[in-house]
């Protein structure tokens, strides 16, 4: 790295939403850009509560990877109070098959279906413990009387703290963490516990969302916090901890959901996610810790091989479309119409800037 310039391994992407059927054609692109591999989240509106069901996600999926790029979907399956246990095992079996994500019922986008008490799980938690299949957690807890900005750190007292001492080899992700209290607990765990940061909560606080007029575009679940929690996150992403790792949760919503009277959870960071990253560390003076974040945390902690191929990335503004086409409506991307300081060289789909009319 040096000059304006980063050469580095393909990064992968351990948090995102793709969404279903004509959405894939806008989505797929986007990510398979510059993200070799992505954990894709299961919250389908029919979520994907079987192997054999997101074996068929995956081919959906697959059907819109643009020709030539190498782009490798990791599925997951959605945890309900019902999971079968046999499910784990076919999970296990099944090596594009990642890991089961908890949702607590209610808590945000297609959730419906999700854990309405935790102790329902525990025989499916316990055959994943057995089996080495990853846990992965939306980590607030859904109650009425815990105000929206605590319900992470609820979560970690009342449910993580307790799953971490009945599960003692389960390994976790806490996905897409937002408060200090967040970062500290992972950073102080043991190595079988990592964490997803997004780029927006490196990016973005609370007031960016409230002061001087709302913006939808930038609410998102767990919601933004007030800037200390921001820069806790900024320390742990750059940090050079191996548990920390990059995942977008880039989550798209036509607009006309977002812009709404009651508007939907979900930033949609793909089309510009690593090079957002890139402008975070450099801002930190931690150019030198990107590749760990992207490219090598997220593959290590799930044990899967780090890519090989390269990418660069150079400092060149470029501007991002107002919008894109979105199954039938648009999707305003994050930095929409804005400059973009970083851009990838070679991005493998040639989508990075198209889309826009
Ligand atoms: O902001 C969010 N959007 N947070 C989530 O937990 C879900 C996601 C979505 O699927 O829209
Ligand atoms: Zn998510």
């Amino acid at each position: 790295m040096s000059d304006g310039r980063i050469c580095m391994t393909r990064p992968d992407d351990w948090h995102l939403h793709l969404r279903d059927g004509a959405a894939l054609q806008t989505t797929v692109p986007h990510s398979a850009r510059c993200f070799r591999r992505a954990i894709v989240m299961p919250n389908l509106e029919t979520p994907v509560t079987s192997v054999a069901a997101a074996a068929q996600y995956r081919a959906r999926i697959a059907e819109q990877i643009p020709p030539g790029a190498d782009f490798v979907p990791l599925m997951t399956l959605y945890l309900t109070d019902t999971l079968p246990v046999a499910e784990i095992d076919e999970a296990a079996r099944t090596p594009w098959l990642a890991a089961v994500k908890y949702y607590p019922a209610g808590a945000t986008t297609n959730s419906a279906s999700g854990v309405t008490a935790i102790e329902n799980t525990w025989p499916v938690l316990e055959r994943m413990e057995q089996l080495d299949v990853p846990l992965l957690l939306h980590g607030e807890v859904n109650d009425a009387e815990i105000d929206i900005f605590d319900r992470e750190a609820v979560f970690i007292d009342r449910i993580l703290q307790p799953l971490v001492k009945r599960f003692p080899r389960l390994r976790l992700v806490l996905e897409h963490i937002t408060t200090r209290e967040a970062a500290q607990f992972v950073a102080e765990a043991d190595a079988r516990i990592g964490a997803t940061i997004t780029v927006h909560h490196l990016l973005f606080e609370r007031s960016d969302m409230l002061a001087g007029g709302i913006r939808p575009h930038l609410y998102c679940l767990p919601v933004l916090k007030r800037d200390l929690h921001r820069k806790a996150l900024r320390a742990a992403a750059t940090s050079g901890k191996r548990r920390f790792f990059a995942g977008t949760d880039s989550a798209p919503h036509p607009v006309t959901q977002k812009e709404s009277a009651c508007g939907c959870a979900g930033v949609y960071s793909a089309p510009a996610a690593l090079e957002l990253y890139a402008e975070v560390f450099e801002q930190e003076q931690a150019l030198d810790r990107l590749e760990g974040f992207v490219s090598f945390h997220g593959a290590d902690f799930y044990g899967q091989e780090r890519n090989s191929e390269c990418i660069e990335l150079v400092r060149e503004p470029w501007s991002l479309p107002d919008w894109h086409d979105f199954s039938g409506d648009r999707v305003k991307p994050l930095r929409a119409g804005e400059t973009v300081h970083w851009q990838v060289r070679d991005g493998q789909s040639g989508l990075a800037r198209s889309n826009a009319s």
